[in-house]
């Protein structure tokens, strides 16, 4: 018997809430194909925080943490909340205290015509970027203090040891390579520590061709060459980056998807599905924001629940509708978020 599954969904700032509200008929087709599954949305963003004060409640934070199987984030980001506190007070803290270690973002490219590369075909890119997703500069602990600032980056053994052995056996599950980027030249702390686990688990996974290369030469041999890179294990601040080139490759960041994982599964939540684009208030409340990263996102988070069956078909869909010319703006194209969503849907099976 299916287990049953209750999700949160929590669309968040700007864009957010249009693309999520597209994704929202994948769970009623999830459930119709016999899924048992329920879902709440939540209002937690910068305009509930303006009215309320209120970021993210405890009570509702061990809700999500105890009570659901993963969450569906649109994006946050707000400027009428410059400091952007709300981001660090929802998102970031989902991500830290669900200890969601891995942040997974394939680079799936599915149209040549989407690649900025020459001589590179759509098919020959299959790039996964796991990036450590809760420490870095990310513990927020700085200071600023009159003519000095400081950001610290705290790196820890279990986190990096989790990130790695997950990106490690990704790789060796895929038969592919594993590139660990850092600046460990000049991070001998922080990087160095992450080199240290890197050689450990590399004797551990001896059949994953492993290497590890400085993030900047990195980012020059991605554009000059994708194809030999299968997945790429970073650090927080370094996967954030790389994570947006490689937008790039799938059409730009509209595209591109993620999902936020617990390897380790500390909670009953262990997942957290959320495109790699941002709030984009440039485009909030046109109506033109394209949704393929967040259907691409569910995706993950079904493969996640073990629908596998589901995930492959929504991300067929998708990769239909876009070879049919589907698509947005930002694609080239005129249709709206919500025709964009109509065109992928109509590829779902019944
Ligand atoms: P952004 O990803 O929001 O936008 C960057 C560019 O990509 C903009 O030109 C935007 O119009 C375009 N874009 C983004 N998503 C798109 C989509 N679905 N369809 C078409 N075009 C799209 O990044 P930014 O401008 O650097 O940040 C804006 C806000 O979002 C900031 O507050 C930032 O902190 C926040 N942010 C949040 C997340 C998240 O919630 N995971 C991720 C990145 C940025
Ligand atoms: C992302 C975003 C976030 C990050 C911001 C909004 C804090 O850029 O999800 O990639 O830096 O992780
Ligand atoms: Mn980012």
């Amino acid at each position: 018997m299916d287990v049953a599954i209750r999700l949160a969904v929590i669309p968040g700032d700007g864009i957010g809430p249009e693309v999520v509200r597209e994704v929202l008929p994948l769970l009623e087709w999830a459930r119709g194909r016999g899924r048992e599954l329920t879902w709440e949305i939540h209002p937690w963003g910068a305009t509930h925080f303006l009215a309320t004060g209120k970021i993210l409640p405890e009570d509702a934070f061990i809700e999500l943490r105890d009570q659901t199987d993963g969450i569906l984030f649109g994006a946050v980001g707000d400027p009428r909340v410059p400091d952007g506190r709300h981001a660090e007070g929802l998102l970031l803290r989902l991500r830290r205290d669900l200890e969601l270690t891995v942040n997974e973002r394939p680079c799936r490219p599915i149209l040549d015509a989407h690649l900025p590369l020459k001589g590179v075909r759509a098919a020959e890119v299959a790039i996964e970027v796991f990036r450590e997703n809760t420490e870095g500069p990310y513990c927020l602990k700085g200071t600023t203090e009159p003519h000095r600032a400081t950001d610290l980056a705290e790196h820890t053994e279990p986190a990096v040891r989790r990130l790695l052995e997950a990106a490690f056996a990704r790789a060796a599950e895929r038969g592919c390579s594993l590139t660990l980027a850092h600046k460990a030249n000049v991070l001998k702390h922080g990087h160095g520590l992450w080199l240290r686990m890197f050689q450990e688990l590399r004797a551990a996974f001896h059949q994953v061709p492993a290497r590890g290369l400085h993030a900047d030469a990195l980012l020059c041999a991605l554009v000059q060459d994708p194809r030999p890179f299968g997945v790429i294990a970073a650090d927080n601040y370094l996967g954030d980056l790389i994570s947006d080139l490689l937008a790039a490759f799938q059409g730009g960041m509209g595209v591109a998807p993620s999902l936020s994982w617990a390897p380790h599964r500390p909670f009953r939540c262990a997942a957290l599905a959320e495109p790699v684009h941002g709030s984009a208030p440039d485009l909030a409340g046109c109506g033109t924001a394209n949704p393929t990263g967040m259907y691409l996102s569910a995706a993950l988070l079904f493969r996640h629940l073990g629908w596998i069956a589901e995930a492959e078909s929504v991300a067929s869909a998708v990769a239909t509708a876009l070879r049919q010319g589907a698509a947005t703006a930002d694609l080239g194209g005129t249709l709206s978020t919500r025709e964009m969503g109509a065109a992928i849907r109509a590829h779902l099976p019944a």
